[in-house]
């Protein structure tokens, strides 16, 4: 079940897509992520003519709420063509914050269904110190 909160989520996190700079994949991903404190956090995917310089869109939602001092969060939307579920360094990312984190994974072209998962499902063992 998706609550209303969560469906607020989805919403800005289709929305931060549009800013996506996909110039070279051109998929385009965008995120956002509600803090324990209710503040949300938007990411989208940010390119480089040096591919491996790409960062994807849930690490930046990440880094922007860290950077504003949040360390808690509750849940992350994620949009793209097909519902993407996040790459394995962006999990990664996430469990050194939030292992129990909420996942919502939604499709771009369509309203319909989101994939809900638990971010321990998504990383099991995760690595951690
Ligand atoms: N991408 C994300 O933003 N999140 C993911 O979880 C996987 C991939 C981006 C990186 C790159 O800009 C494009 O999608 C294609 O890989």
């Amino acid at each position: 079940m998706v609550s209303p909160t969560e469906r607020r989520l989805i919403a800005e996190a289709r929305d931060a897509r549009r800013s996506a700079y996909a110039r070279y994949s051109k998929f385009r991903v965008g995120t956002a992520l509600l803090a324990a404190s209710g503040r949300v956090y938007r990411g989208c995917n940010v390119e480089n003519a040096s591919y491996g310089l790409t960062v994807c869109a849930e690490r930046v939602a990440f880094f922007n709420a860290v950077t504003a001092g949040e360390r808690h969060f509750v849940a992350l939307a994620v949009v793209s063509d097909g519902a993407a579920t996040p790459c394995g360094a962006c999990r990664q990312v996430m469990a050194e914050f939030a292992p129990e984190l909420k996942v919502l994974v939604a499709d771009a072209r369509r309203r319909g269904p989101v994939k809900t998962f638990l971010l321990n499902e998504l990383l099991p063992s995760r690595f951690s110190l």
